[in-house]
């Protein structure tokens, strides 16, 4: 594929060191690790290799890692899970900020009788951890709570969030899927009951992702069948899936953080020669943010006119914009940040990841600047 990929917050390419490592169970080795026969042991050893490699990463013990088919499916699974145990009368708490997966889930729930509080962040994009435990009740059953943000990129204060959730007796869910592989994250610290990542947004494969359920914090499964996974997470493993995402985990942890300050150093380039931009505007500078995002508005123009215009010269970026019966609508996330519709719909996402150079950067802006003016002046490429 030719261009140049600036959307790592949306998917990574596979890291070589991580494909070698998938292949053989691809091709020549195969086995159920459920079987017992010498097939199936193999295959165990391998699952159970990448289960050591990402306890590793986040700093959690092996038994507590469940592996599952994606981040969407682990969030479904803890809101789920809680919902039932409620008897579907619990109260949650999620911040805005939330991945759809989790705000879609919740919203299943409050319709089986569950009731939802959303909190809003301050409008740097940083939850404010008081307002969020002051919106707990008696009733209340879990708080989900992001560690980084997939569209602005702030970093959120789950470790004060967790104290105050355990004070309370409430289970605290972290979706650190935009933050595992970028910057250290260490699930003790952060004191998440449950703790969510994805491989394909760290140099490992689609298809795998693993839900951390810290000790014995009760679970119940989203998916039951087979006793796959200590019966927490049915389904036969996706061996070649699950030994990618091990190997992704193994990079990361040999690599961090000389990673998060080879990113930052990218974002930042970037984020300078933006400035020779009129009248631009980057969204949460000045919060904790993941290394690798980049945020930003173009006041006067449509961040998908502009993200269009960029794919035709060759970089690719995202918005958060969706499209909507034919009509462009802005991110919930800005608009719950304060973010004015405008501004909002004039924003697109530069996400950098280990595959970019500053050449690219350096190549890039001038052509950024070159649309902005275009789309402005009203001109058609
Ligand atoms: C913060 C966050 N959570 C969850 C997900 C969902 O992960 P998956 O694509 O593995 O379902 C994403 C994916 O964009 C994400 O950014």
């Amino acid at each position: 594929m030719t261009g140049v990929y600036l959307d790592h917050n949306a998917t990574t390419p596979l890291a070589e060191r991580v494909r070698a490592a998938m292949l053989p169970w691809l091709g020549e080795r195969w086995g159920n690790p459920s079987s017992i026969h010498r097939f199936g042991q193999a295959a165990a050893a391998a699952v159970e290799e990448a289960r050591e490699q990402v306890a590793r990463l986040v700093g959690a013990n092996p038994l507590e890692v469940v592996f599952c088919g994606s981040g969407t499916e682990a969030n479904n699974a803890v809101i789920w899970s809680a919902a039932r145990r409620s008897g579907f009368r619990g109260h949650f708490v999620i911040a805005a900020l939330e991945h759809p997966s989790v705000h879609a889930a919740a919203a299943a729930v409050a319709e089986l009788g569950c009731a939802v509080t959303t909190v809003p962040p301050a409008p740097d994009g940083v939850i404010e951890p008081e307002r969020l435990l002051a919106s707990l009740r008696p009733e209340s059953v879990l708080v989900a709570l992001q560690l980084a943000n997939n569209e602005v990129g702030t970093v959120q204060p789950v470790g004060a969030v967790a104290a105050g959730c355990r004070e309370r007796g409430v289970l605290l869910l972290c979706d650190a899927v935009q933050a595992v592989g970028k910057i250290a994250v260490d699930r003790e610290a952060l004191g998440a009951d449950y703790l969510v990542l994805a491989g394909h947004k760290f140099h490992g494969p689609v298809g795998a992702a693993a839900l951390v359920v810290r000790g014995d914090t009760p679970f119940l499964p989203w998916l039951v069948g087979g006793a796959q996974e200590r019966r927490r997470r049915a389904s036969t493993t996706n061996v070649a899936a699950v030994v990618g995402l091990g190997a992704a985990a193994a990079v990361a942890h040999g690599e961090l953080p000389a990673r998060a300050a080879r990113l930052a150093a990218l974002r930042d380039r970037c984020e300078e020669g933006l400035g020779a931009i009129p009248g631009v505007r980057i969204h949460a500078r000045t919060a904790p943010r993941l290394p690798n995002t980049c945020h930003v508005a173009f006041p006067g123009l449509i961040g998908q006119e502009l993200m269009i215009r960029l794919d035709l010269a060759g970089y690719a970026v995202s918005t958060g914009s969706a499209c909507a019966s034919g009509a462009v609508e802005p991110s919930p996330l800005l608009l719950a940040m304060g973010i004015a519709r405008d501004e909002a719909l004039a924003s697109i996402r530069i996400s950098f990841g280990l595959t970019n150079r500053p050449a690219e950067v350096d190549a890039f802006l001038p052509e950024l600047a070159a649309a902005v003016a275009a789309l402005r002046a009203g001109t058609t490429p």
